[in-house]
């Protein structure tokens, strides 16, 4: 599978998740105690360490890298993207230690930044990622 396609289908899984999470944190809002909340909400925080750390981690390193070599254009889109990334590093360690600790309106808190952040970060890599990939002949 190409690099592309991967993290396309990253982006989507994450994207359900974070519609998902959303939902969570309404739930919590409104005060409902449902068994599946936490689940789902250790899910998401699996996810966080098992898969979104390393899938930035890899994007920095490669891709990331890549791009930011082409231009000064892209140079500055990448130190944006950059930024995201390193916000959301917080966001998420808030979200895995208020999992962790059962604190609630400190996971509402984190859940609803990262959501926020991420949603529009992955539509920016859709959207901008693969047209320079295509370009640079990397895909
Ligand atoms: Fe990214
Ligand atoms: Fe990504």
């Amino acid at each position: 599978m190409s690099w592309v396609k991967h993290y396309h289908d990253d982006h989507m899984a994450v994207m359900r998740l974070l519609a998902k999470l959303e939902g969570n944190i309404k739930e919590i809002e409104m005060g409902e105690k449902r068994t599946h909340l936490n689940l789902e909400l250790e899910e998401f925080a699996r996810v966080i360490r098992e898969v979104i750390i390393p899938h930035f981690k890899h994007e920095e390193t490669g891709i990331y890298a890549r791009i930011a070599e082409v231009s000064e254009e892209e140079r500055d889109f990448i130190n944006r993207m950059l930024e995201e990334h390193r916000r959301l590093y917080v966001a998420f360690e808030d979200y895995l230690s208020a999992v962790d600790s059962l604190d609630e309106a400190k996971l509402a808190a984190a859940g609803k930044i990262i959501i926020d952040i991420l949603a529009k970060h992955i539509k920016k890599e859709e959207l901008v990622i693969p047209k320079i990939a295509a370009k640079l002949d990397i895909s």
